[in-house]
């Protein structure tokens, strides 16, 4: 059996960028591609109109840039493996865009860190990882960013 898309989600975060790694293994041994997905999250308050927690539009269309320039650098540098790679960049619920991409794009891979943004904390999982390893309908592979494999991987190209 052989994986043929791969989903890695990128919170724009170092430590997110350290499951790319892992996608880049799987992707060659199989011949799979990438999609590396960001998410700029939308509080979940601003969808139930409370005004407090409006959106800042001018604010959000400037993370949107930020992610994307730092997303395509990072495709940039998987094209030039040899690896098909596309990138998406949406608004919302990292949780609910992760999985109407699984669903809208054939994935069959996700790859992802534990933790992301907000760093190690006495959980073992991100909020995010989390609920993808609970409610995903495709496979997930969880990298560890400390993981001594990682160490065997960098440099190996
Ligand atoms: N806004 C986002 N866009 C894309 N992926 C995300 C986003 N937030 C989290 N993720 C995914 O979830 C992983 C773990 O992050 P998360 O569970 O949010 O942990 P933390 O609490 O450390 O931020 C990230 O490395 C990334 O793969
Ligand atoms: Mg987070």
């Amino acid at each position: 059996m052989a994986y043929k898309k791969i989903l890695v989600p990128l919170d724009g975060s170092s430590f997110s960028k350290r499951a790319v790694d892992g996608a880049i293994k799987v992707a060659k041994t199989d011949h799979a591609s990438i999609i590396l997905l960001g998410v700029v999250e939308i509080p979940p308050a601003a969808f139930e109109g409370y005004t407090e927690f409006a959106v800042n539009i001018e604010a959000n269309e400037e993370l949107k840039k930020k992610l994307s320039r730092s997303l395509n650098e990072e495709a940039d540098k998987l094209r030039a493996k040899g690896l098909s790679v596309a990138v998406i960049v949406k608004e919302g619920l990292p949780i609910e865009e992760i999985d109407a991409t699984v669903e809208s794009e054939g994935v069959d891979l996700i790859v992802m860190t534990t933790h992301g943004r907000r760093g190690f904390s006495r959980f073992l999982l991100g909020s995010v990882a989390e609920k993808v390893v609970r409610t995903a309908s495709c496979s997930v592979l969880i990298v560890r960013p400390t993981a001594p494999e990682l160490k065997v991987l960098e440099g190996n190209g």
